[in-house]
């Protein structure tokens, strides 16, 4: 990870629970890829603006994860 992904994780998406990026790529990672799955995973939507900030930019994160599996190079096996 490089230091523009650190701080790009640092990113609050859902600022009335103050849930950062990473929280939500973590679990992306782990398979959770609906917006209902993320939102209950991390609890984000529930604060007070009932999700209405947040949920764009969840969707944004799910948009861009899809993306980057279909950019994505195939897996190398190599060995150092
Ligand atoms: S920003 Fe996520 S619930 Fe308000």
């Amino acid at each position: 990870m490089d230091q523009k992904e650190i701080i790009e994780g640092l990113k609050p998406i859902c600022l009335c629970k103050g849930i950062k990026k990473k929280v939500f790529l973590k679990h992306i990672a782990a398979g959770i890829q609906t917006l209902a799955g993320l939102r209950k995973a991390t609890g984000a939507g529930s604060g007070s603006c009932g999700g209405k900030r947040c949920t764009p930019r969840i969707l944004d994160l799910l948009k861009e994860a899809e993306e980057k599996e279909h950019h994505a190079p195939p897996p190398h096996h190599h060995h150092k």
